[in-house]
């Protein structure tokens, strides 16, 4: 240790010596978000954290290794990699690191590697240093909505000799409201569940399981999912939980004393948190999107261990840093779950182009180690996380990156496509060769409708759906329904989990990344959803149509058709 003086002459002299000038170029620079307002340039001693993320010594290596493991027709199929094969293709080069770490040493800044590769490292500065260091000005802005504020940048610059060595430096350019998506609305009563379904459905055609609102057993009964428990302790189900979400272990016994019977009602989630994260259980401050989300992976993937994995804002500022410190965490671990899902998104253009590849880099990371990662694709039809006004349609994040499957909404009987079913194409992504062949033959029925408004070179999403209207839960001592991707996503990743507890009982891999199954020897298995639309920005949005449609993916799973599809 060194004496408190020590750190004070250091400080001292950190304030007055100059740097040597260096030629900067720059690196990010974006328009001003909607959603916020600058209140001015930032308090020059306010300290501020940032992450200097360095570039991996071999990126398509990875990329090409989570390829090879992932695609049924590869001889290395199931063959995921251990954590230090993944870091060898991540870890930056010690040309890399070295340039990286000079530099802040010449502006005395000392940093910490916060990722498991030491590809991030995080810095603590004043927003001076700060400025100087980017050759740039930090502003304070505020969110209109909700009055919160950030501290960050529309532009910032590097070194020109360190271009290639830094991918960029967050949270500099990003404004991201993280949204869980269920837009909560109130919890309506049976009578009026009942009255909406009878103006809406074909009551000869819905199961008798489904007749008043959506259940474990309505679900079960109508994708075929098994009731009997899995049987393989180590595949574990992670639920991401975000936005002081609490999972509530009361309403979850309430839930399952309701509504699946056959189960013991003490069946419980195990807790994991990180940046400061909680799970308080005072009932009153349980989070509907917390219960959604373990009630239905608890309720559906019978007897999967399911593990609530709090996330807190210590490290990040309600940000997306949060998105990426969950994977790295789950990284680090010696074991992992084998499916993670998040029913939070928000708009794709709330990040710059170099954040949402910089996130989808690290899901790279976890789809390779054979985690499967399942995102909500928004519940605002084409115009975003949450029905917004908008003149071109707006994508999701993170579903927008290919390495994530994005999991859309259906309702009815038979299904069709929820409204509000997010779907859309990437500004950032380019299409995908596995779905390449999928988004054409939907561009060529679309024609030229819609020109300019949507991507027709990106990504498109989701990749698949499930039921997602209706569906009963227990919150705050209650039973009531919520709507969204939120109710589809957790329950698409249980049926998941229930195909890999059957592959691993067999002696087989987990599916890990799932995208190249979805759009291969996967898309038997699934329901294809042919009408509905998800209408925004002013228009009747995209229709579901034979085959892939940016509204319903592939479709719904067929438990039985499933477990064909992957041998079994
Ligand atoms: C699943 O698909 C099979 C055909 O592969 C079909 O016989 C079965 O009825 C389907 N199950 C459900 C629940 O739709
Ligand atoms: C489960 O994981 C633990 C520790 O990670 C390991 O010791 C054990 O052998 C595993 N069990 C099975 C059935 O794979
Ligand atoms: C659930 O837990 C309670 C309290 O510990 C216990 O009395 C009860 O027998 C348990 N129920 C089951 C089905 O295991
Ligand atoms: C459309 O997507 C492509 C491929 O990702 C990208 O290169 C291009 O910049 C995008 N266009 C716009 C206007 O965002
Ligand atoms: C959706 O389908 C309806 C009915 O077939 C058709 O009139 C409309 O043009 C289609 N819209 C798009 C965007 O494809
Ligand atoms: C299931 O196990 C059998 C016997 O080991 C094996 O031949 C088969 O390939 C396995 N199937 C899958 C899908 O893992």
């Amino acid at each position: 240790m060194f004496p408190r003086a020590f750190f004070l002459a250091a400080i001292a002299l950190g304030a007055f010596a100059e740097p040597a000038r260096r030629a900067m170029s720059v690196h990010e620079s974006r328009a001003a978000p909607s959603a916020f307002v600058n209140s001015g340039a930032a308090d020059a001693d306010t300290l501020i954290t940032l992450r200097v993320q360095m570039a991996y010594n071999d990126l398509p290596g990875l990329e090409a290794a989570l390829y090879d493991v992932s695609t049924p027709s590869s001889a290395n199929y199931g063959n995921h990699l251990t954590k230090e094969q993944v870091a060898s293709y991540v870890a930056p080069s010690a040309t890399t690191s070295s340039a990286v770490l000079a530099w802040l040493s010449e502006h005395n800044i000392k940093s910490s590697a916060i990722s498991p590769a030491g590809d991030t490292l995080s810095i603590t500065l004043p927003v001076s240093q700060a400025n100087s260091l980017l050759d740039t000005t930090f502003s304070t802005y505020k969110h209109v909505s909700t009055g919160k504020t950030v501290i960050r940048t529309l532009e910032y610059s590097i070194p020109t000799a360190l271009q290639g060595h830094i991918d960029l430096v967050y949270p500099a350019t990003s404004f991201v409201t993280p949204q869980a998506t269920p837009k909560y609305t109130s919890l309506k009563t049976k009578r009026e569940v009942k009255r909406d379904l009878q103006a809406r459905v074909d009551k000869r055609a819905v199961p008798a399981t489904c007749t008043e609102t959506i259940t474990p057993t309505c679900l079960q009964d109508i994708y075929g999912i098994p009731t009997t428990p899995a049987t393989q302790p180590n595949n574990t189900i992670g639920v991401a939980g975000f936005i002081e979400e609490y999972a509530n272990e009361a309403d979850l016994k309430e839930f399952l004393t309701s509504f699946r019977t056959d189960i013991s009602p003490n069946t419980t989630f195990i807790l994991q948190t990180l940046d400061g994260g909680s799970n308080p259980q005072t009932r009153s401050e349980a989070g509907v999107e917390a219960n959604l989300d373990v009630q239905y992976a608890i309720g559906l993937a019978t007897g999967v261990p399911v593990y609530f994995i709090s996330v807190g804002e210590t490290n990040n500022d309600g940000d997306a840093d949060g998105f990426i410190d969950i994977i790295n965490f789950l990284i680090g671990e010696e074991s992992r779950p084998n499916v993670l899902t998040t029913s939070y998104a928000f708009n794709e253009n709330d990040l710059t182009r170099a954040d949402l590849v910089n996130m989808c880099n690290v899901y790279a990371q976890l789809g390779a180690l054979g985690t499967s990662i399942f995102f909500a694709s928004g519940d605002g039809g084409v115009s975003g996380g949450q029905s917004q006004s908008c003149t071109n349609f707006i994508p999701t994040a993170p579903s927008g990156c290919p390495y994530v499957t994005s999991v859309g909404s259906t309702q009815g009987f038979p299904e069709t496509a929820a409204s509000f079913s997010g779907g859309g194409f990437s500004n950032y992504y380019p299409t995908p060769s596995f779905q390449s062949a999928d988004v054409a033959a939907y561009l060529e029925t679309l024609g030229s409708t819609y020109a300019g408004k949507y991507n027709a070179s990106g990504r498109g999403i989701p990749d698949v759906s499930f039921q997602g209207v209706n569906f009963e839960i227990a919150w705050d001592t209650e039973e009531g329904t919520v709507d969204g991707t939120s109710c589809s996503t957790p329950s698409f990743a249980s049926v998941i989990a229930l195909i890999n507890d059957r592959l691993i009982a067999n002696g087989s891999s987990p599916l890990g990344w799932l995208n190249p199954f979805l759009y291969s020897t996967g898309r038997a298995a699934l329901n294809d959803i042919t009408s509905g639309d998800n209408p925004g920005c002013n228009t009747n949005g995209f229709n579901a149509t034979v085959g892939w449609d940016p509204v319903t993916g592939l479709g719904t799973p067929n438990f039985t058709a499933l477990l064909t599809a992957v041998g079994l």
